[in-house]
């Protein structure tokens, strides 16, 4: 009842552990998927490692979070070694790059793609180092040339994960299908920031991170709901999904699944298990067979 295929994927469940949770070695992508996730997708790696901001990187706040990790990781070719690891979940592992050049994200897909990930997400909140300032994932023509060309090195789907810190998502999301994203994910965190009053100083190391949770869900669903409209490329929802409801909103927006990264800090490693039984309770109630069933619903 509860299987869905997103571009080709099989998935027990809808539910995917979304990028840079749990997802930075093949032992912990390995126990996500043991728990129940339809999916699991690994934190974004690059071409070579990287440390990262400094600390603070994680700060609760109300309803979400705020992190201004930076893209801490070991490179691939060191992630490269877990993904065997990782397989063992019997699941479908997605591997995420991230690059400041076009050629950085084809380079690091090939490097992954050969080490047997199923399909490759791109990070597109990185900076360009070509056109200084601009985001990949803000420029709609950056971003068709990042999937053009990870699309010419890989033989494997890849989803384009957007950012919503921008005028037109609709518009990026388009442009990458243009450029052959066999599917898209909505959305990355959101550029916010938090102030310690006391000491008269931003929270974070970094003084801005990203906002997620709960928080961000009318945001992220808006953008499911608007992209779904207009492209033909199945759309991952990723936003403060933390109960059963708040994945059937996003189904009935137009995804396809829906990615869980905060609630798997507030609700635990079962948050996949329960969202997946929750869905399939409402649909066991409503008399709908299948998550497709209700893919879409709001949308007409
Ligand atoms: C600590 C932390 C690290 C993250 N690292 C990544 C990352 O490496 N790559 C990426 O595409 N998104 C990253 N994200 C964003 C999440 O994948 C997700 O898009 C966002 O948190 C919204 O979903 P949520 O509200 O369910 O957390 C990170 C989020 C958090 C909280």
């Amino acid at each position: 009842m509860l299987d869905v295929e997103f571009a080709g994927l099989k998935l027990n469940n809808p539910t995917v552990l979304a990028s840079g949770i749990l997802g930075t070695t093949g032992a912990a992508l390995l126990r996500v998927a043991r728990n129940g996730a339809g999916a699991v997708v690994a934190k974004s790696c690059g071409i070579v490692p990287r440390e990262g901001h400094p600390n603070p990187t994680v700060i609760e706040i109300e309803q979400g979070i705020l992190n201004a990790v930076g893209l801490s990781n070991p490179g691939v070719e060191e992630f490269a070694k877990e993904i065997k690891i990782a397989l063992q979940g019997g699941v479908p592992v997605i591997a995420s790059v991230y690059g400041f050049r076009v050629e950085d994200y084809a380079a690091a897909a090939r490097i992954l793609a050969d080490a047997g990930v199923a399909a490759i997400e791109l990070n597109l909140s990185c900076p360009n180092v070509e056109k200084v300032g601009a985001l990949f994932g803000a420029d709609a023509e950056l971003a068709l040339e990042v999937v053009r060309e990870v699309k010419r090195a890989v033989s494997l789907p890849v989803f384009a994960k957007l950012t919503a810190n921008v005028g037109d998502i609709v518009e990026i999301a388009k442009a990458c299908e243009e450029g052959g994203a066999d599917g898209v994910t909505a959305i990355n965190t959101l550029k916010a920031m938090a102030i310690d009053i006391r000491a008269k100083t931003p929270l974070l190391g970094n003084k801005v991170g990203g906002l997620s949770g709960p928080c961000i869900k009318p945001i992220a669903l808006r953008c499911v709901y608007e992209i779904a409209q207009e492209v033909d490329i199945p759309v991952m929802g990723c936003g403060g999904v933390t109960t059963g409801k708040d994945a059937v909103e996003y189904l009935m927006a137009g995804a396809q699944a829906v990615q869980i990264g905060t609630g798997v800090l507030t609700r635990g490693l079962s948050v996949f298990r329960k969202v997946a039984l929750e869905i399939q309770e409402f649909l066991e109630e409503r008399g709908y067979s299948c998550v497709d069933d209700i893919v879409g619903l709001a949308l007409k």
